[in-house]
Order: C-alpha cells, then sequence, then structure tokens
C-alpha cells in the first residue's frame, strides 16, 4: 500500500520505535518525513539520520497532550505534502503509579492519540471529499457517494454474480491516495496488568478505539492499524529490570510494523508467542489469568 515517494508523519520520533520507523521509511524512500517530540536534541539526532537518504524532513517540538497544537501541525504538514501515512506513536510508561505518573500516561497515551488521530481523519476526510469534487461527477457528494456504495455493496450481496457493483466499490477515483493512521498500542494493552495498571489501561483503550475506527472508516477509504510490541529496545525498557522474553531491537520492530502496515493488516501484534500468551491468558476466566499476571515480576524491581 505504501509506495516509495509517500509522506509519513510519526508522532515521537526522538527515540525508539519512532526513531527506528522513522529511519525505515527514510532509508526506503520516503518523500517527506513529518516527525516531532520533546526533547530537541534526540529529534534532530533523528532528523540527521533521516536526511542522510535524501528524504525531506520536517521536525517540530511538539507535546502531544497539547491538542491545538498537534492539529495546526498536522494542517501544516498536509499543506506541505499529502500525508499518506500519520503514526500516533508518542507515549510513556512510568516505574511508580504516583497520582502525576497516572494522569501524564493517559494524558499522552490516550489524549495524545486522539490528539493525533481526530486531525488526521479530518484532514483525510477533507481530501477524499477534494478528490471526489475533482474528479467524480459536477454533483457528487461525500453523502451521495456512501449511500450509492453501500446500495451496490447490497446489490452484490443480493446478486454477488451481478457485475453492476463493480465501479464504486473498487473506489477508482482515489485509489491512488494511501490515508493511513496507525495508533502504537501494546502488547500491555491485552489486559489490565498489575505491573503497570496505567499504561496497560491506557493501551487498551487505543486498541478498543482503532479497532472501532478501523470499521467506522474504511467507507472513507481511510486504513486504520493498531500496532501492539512486545518488548523493544527504548527509552521506555532501558529503564526495566524484569525478564523480557523476545526483546528485539528497535529497527527489526520497525521492519515488521512497517511490512505489515504495507499490508493493510488490522492488528499488528508481535512478537507471535507473545501475542498468542497475551491472548490466551485473556480469554481465561478472571481467577485464572489474575494467578498468572498476579506472579508476574514488577517492571522495575526495589532490589535492583
Ligand atoms: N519499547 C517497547 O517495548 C514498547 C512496547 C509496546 C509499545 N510501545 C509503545 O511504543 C511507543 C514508542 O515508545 P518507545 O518504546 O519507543 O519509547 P521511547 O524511546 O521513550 O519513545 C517515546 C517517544 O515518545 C515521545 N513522547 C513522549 N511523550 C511525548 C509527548 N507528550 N509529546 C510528544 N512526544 C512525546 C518521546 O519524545 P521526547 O522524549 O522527545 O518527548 C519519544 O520520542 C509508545 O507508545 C510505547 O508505549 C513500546
Amino acid at each position: 500500500m505504501l509506495k516509495k515517494g509517500q509522506n509519513i508523519l510519526i508522532t515521537g520520533a526522538s527515540s525508539g520505535i519512532g526513531q527506528a520507523l522513522a529511519v525505515h521509511y527514510a532509508r526506503n524512500g520516503a518523500k517527506n518525513l513529518f516527525i516531532c517530540g520533546r526533547n530537541a536534541d534526540r529529534l534532530n539526532e533523528t532528523r540527521v539520520l533521516c536526511q542522510k537518504f535524501g528524504t525531506n524532513v520536517h521536525a517540530a517540538i511538539i507535546d502531544v497532550t497539547d491538542r491545538e497544537l498537534v492539529r495546526n501541525w498536522l494542517n501544516e504538514c498536509e499543506k506541505i505534502a499529502d500525508i499518506n501515512l500519520i503514526i500516533a506513536n508518542a507515549g510513556v510508561s512510568s516505574v511508580t503509579e504516583t497520582p502525576e505518573n497516572i494522569r501524564n500516561t493517559f494524558n499522552t497515551n490516550v489524549f495524545g492519540v486522539i490528539n493525533t488521530v481526530l486531525p488526521a481523519i479530518d484532514i483525510y476526510k477533507a481530501r477524499r471529499e477534494r478528490l471526489l469534487g475533482q474528479k467524480d461527477n459536477a454533483n457528487s457528494s461525500l453523502d451521495q457517494f456512501i449511500a450509492r456504495t453501500k446500495a451496490k455493496k447490497k446489490a452484490f450481496f443480493r446478486n454477488p454474480f451481478s457485475r453492476k457493483y463493480l465501479g464504486d466499490i473498487g473506489c477508482e477515483l482515489y485509489k491512488n491516495d494511501n490515508k493511513s493512521i496507525a495508533i502504537v498500542s501494546s502488547i500491555a494493552g491485552y489486559h489490565g496488568l498489575p505491573a503497570c495498571p496505567s499504561y496497560s489501561a491506557s493501551k487498551a483503550c487505543v486498541k478498543a478505539w482503532g479497532a472501532a475506527l478501523r470499521g467506522q472508516l474504511k467507507p472513507f477509504g481511510i486504513n486504520v492499524s493498531v500496532i501492539c510490541p512486545g518488548f523493544v529496545k527504548s527509552r521506555i525498557t532501558d529503564q526495566n529490570t524484569c525478564p523480557m522474553p523476545f526483546f528485539m531491537p528497535a529497527d527489526k520492530a520497525a521492519a515488521i510494523i512497517a511490512a505489515r502496515l504495507e499490508k493493510n493488516v488490522g492488528l499488528i501484534a508481535f512478537p507471535w508467542p507473545l501475542r498468542f500468551a497475551a491472548w490466551l491468558v485473556s480469554i481465561l476466566p478472571e481467577r485464572l489469568s489474575g494467578l498468572i499476571y498476579n506472579r508476574l515480576p514488577e517492571k522495575v524491581s526495589d532490589k535492583s
């Protein structure tokens, strides 16, 4: 789905997974990269790494918890180039669950994602309307188009052998206009974890939201994917002292994410053994899952 020469926006690209994704896309021919973070030195490091591949890098110091700032930034980026992929990656994880840390975790991991995704949807919908206005016949509004597509889909299910439905479902008008949103959740989002209650809850929230948005935005030609990594080398995992099974370097994680985004996979959860274990425990009766989760070690042990 994402070809060379695309324009990609990544929040939280100053380190870890976000930085690795930026470098990956730069290496693979992204035309414009829009990146943000709060730390100027680290963000600049990402900018320099990406520019080596000839990509136009637009770096901005943005705190994703600032709703208006994020919206304005996205709108400014869209003015420079039509964005094809928006990755809401910025996130935090705290070692201790103080009231302040809990609020900061939800503000960044949930509202930071909302602050990024809502303007992304508006931008994509506006572009779709613009393209429809340009290429479809003069009286084709977005609502009429959706109604027509739905009617043709219904017709298809009544008579799958009819070829009438093909025109609109194929969405020829903007087939080449990629519009994707990726939300970075976590394997920790499969269940509330006693070792990190607010972090796992924040990730569960955006995981569910992203899954729902995928269905809701499909008729608008917007692809939504939720990314649930396991343990990846980053400033977050650098704090951990607990065992981290299947720990992987950030560039490997970025390659996996990019490959699956390209195939428009809805739930990108990896590595598979962790994904399977998290899913299995999440469907167990609470007494059993509680027994397992309560035995998991603290992320950062007091004894370390
Ligand atoms: N590493 C893992 O094992 C793992 C596993 C599952 C999910 N994740 C998720 O992956 C995402 C990236 O985390 P990471 O592991 O790569 O950790 P990281 O190295 O700490 O990267 C986090 C990024 O988010 C940015 N950020 C944090 N708060 C921000 C804010 N308020 N406004 C703007 N940017 C902000 C940071 O930039 P500044 O420091 O410059 O502000 C940094 O670039 C997070 O959502 C995390 O929850 C990570």
